[in-house]
């Protein structure tokens, strides 16, 4: 192990180089523009995988292709005497999320850029850094020709940042390769680099657009203004409506079926490093809020809510033109939580929306992705090793947590694989995942690949 350890270390200058690299290609996924570039950063990946040694291939979909690479499996005295060996999956994205608006970024969000120990670029930290850095843990092993200790499959797509609406399809297709010990993720956080972190929940997810219609094109606003309604103010007094001002989501049956919180549960979350108004001076807020009964780190891990993450009506150039505009549109996102469906959540909203929407306007509901909440034992003897290797890795001990984020593939993993996934996420609360100036800590890069060369013996040890 020490020589793995040892090469790590002396290469991480051009590990880093390689993270340049494979940050520099916009892989976007959601913008149809990008298509071409998803395909060549999955190119590079699958070159980059070639050239470590293992044995990897590009799977294409209706949509981006998903890379699948495995580590040589060795026909050793162990296992022709019958002794089966584990096998892992590490599951990570190459897609990123879009980088507008881009006037906010110090440097361009395809071109990276070092600045101390960090490295800005879109998707450095959300997920490229942090699937690279177990890709770099795994070489280690290869080029100093030290046996891995059980058999590893990554799986990398290029669809996580629009919902996965490839890769279940690809899993139930490719079950029989697939079929696993255990999932591995790095992409989700730690609350700050003293303290590794274990993810045992993540949020759930479901997506909706509405637009509301109004008159059958944009009209003057003082010859007509008055006479009928505007459907910007009536999105707006619709979208008021799902929140109440104690912060709960006010769509009768939303809360249905969730499971609360523990109180063994919420005096562990109280234990992780958070003070009010580091986190306000944070979050650049002049006052906090959200549901009410709640501590901050419940409210954003643990607990459901509705955000709209786009609002879109009438005219947005310079200058003022008085319309009432034809029509007005909304992006929403709930976070759903243990107990709670997106397949539930989804009709339940749309059908809500329709009730209380005003007759003066018309409503359309577009369903979108969808993802379930995920909820594991943070006891197993699995996650117990996983700490082991967070430890070692960053000589602290690991805070165990739950998150707000959604990786909505994580509970596919379990329905069609069966395999129960471990999350330990690399990335800092200032690594501005999804915001402009994204970076990853190269502190954490190289620890994390670290985390990633000690856990495979950790896991190996724990049996099948
Ligand atoms: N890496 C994130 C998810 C994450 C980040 C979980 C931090 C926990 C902590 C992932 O890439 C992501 O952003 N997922 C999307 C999913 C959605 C687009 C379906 C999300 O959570 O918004
Ligand atoms: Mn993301």
């Amino acid at each position: 192990m020490q020589n793995v350890l040892n090469y790590l270390t002396e290469h991480q200058p051009r590990f880093v180089r390689e993270l340049c690299d494979y940050v520099r290609f916009p892989s976007v996924s959601a913008q149809p523009q990008h298509k071409n570039d998803l395909a060549a950063c999955a190119q590079w990946l699958l070159q980059h995988c070639r050239s470590l040694g293992l044995d990897a291939r590009l799977c294409p979909t209706a949509g981006h292709p998903i890379l699948i690479a495995k580590t040589p499996r060795p026909k050793s005295a162990k296992a022709k005497a019958g002794k089966r060996r584990q096998h892992f999956v590490v599951y990570g994205h190459y897609d990123v999320q879009p980088a507008e608006p881009f006037e906010l970024w110090k440097s361009p969000p395809f071109e990276a850029r070092i600045e101390g120990r960090s490295l800005f670029a879109r998707g450095a930290c959300d997920n490229k850094g942090q699937n690279l850095a177990h890709l770099k843990a795994v070489e280690a092993y290869l080029k100093t020709g030290t046996e891995l200790p059980c058999d590893l499959t990554f799986v990398i797509e290029g669809e996580e940042e629009v919902g996965s609406s490839h890769l279940a399809e690809f899993l139930k297709k490719n079950r029989a390769e697939l079929r696993c010990d255990a999932v591995v993720i790095s992409d989700t956080g730690m609350p700050d680099i003293n303290h590794p972190a274990l993810t045992y929940a993540l949020r759930g997810i479901a997506a909706l657009e509405i637009k509301v219609h109004g008159p059958s094109r944009d009209l003057h606003s003082g010859l007509f203004g008055g006479s009928l309604d505007n459907p910007a103010m009536a999105l707006c007094q619709l979208l008021a409506k799902l929140r109440d001002k104690n912060g709960r989501v006010a769509i009768p049956g939303f809360y249905d079926g969730v499971i609360p919180l523990s109180a063994y549960e919420r005096k562990q979350l109280a234990r992780l490093p958070f003070t009010e108004s580091g986190y306000k001076k944070f979050l650049g807020v002049p006052q906090l809020f959200g549901e009410r009964g709640f501590t901050s780190i419940e409210q954003r891990t643990s607990r459901p809510t509705v955000e709209i993450n786009g609002l879109t009506s009438g005219y947005q150039g310079a200058g003022s033109k008085t319309i009432v505009p034809a029509w007005a549109s909304a992006k929403l996102t709930f976070r759903l939580v243990p107990g709670q469906q997106p397949q539930r959540i989804i009709p339940l909203v749309a059908r809500h929306l329709k009730k209380i929407c005003p007759p003066t306007v018309r409503l359309e509901v577009t369903s979108g992705h969808g993802g379930e909440p995920y909820l594991v034992s943070p006891t197993s003897a699995r996650a117990q090793a996983a700490l082991r290797a967070l430890k070692a890795a960053f000589q602290r001990e690991p805070v165990l947590m739950r998150e707000g984020g959604s990786i909505p593939i994580v509970t596919d993993f379990k329905k069609i694989l069966g395999a129960d996934t471990l999350l330990l996420g690399l990335a800092l609360p200032d690594d501005n995942a999804h915001s402009p100036n994204e970076k990853f800590d190269l502190g954490c890069f190289e620890k994390g690949m670290r985390m990633g060369a000690l856990l495979w013996p950790e896991l190996a040890a724990c049996g099948g």
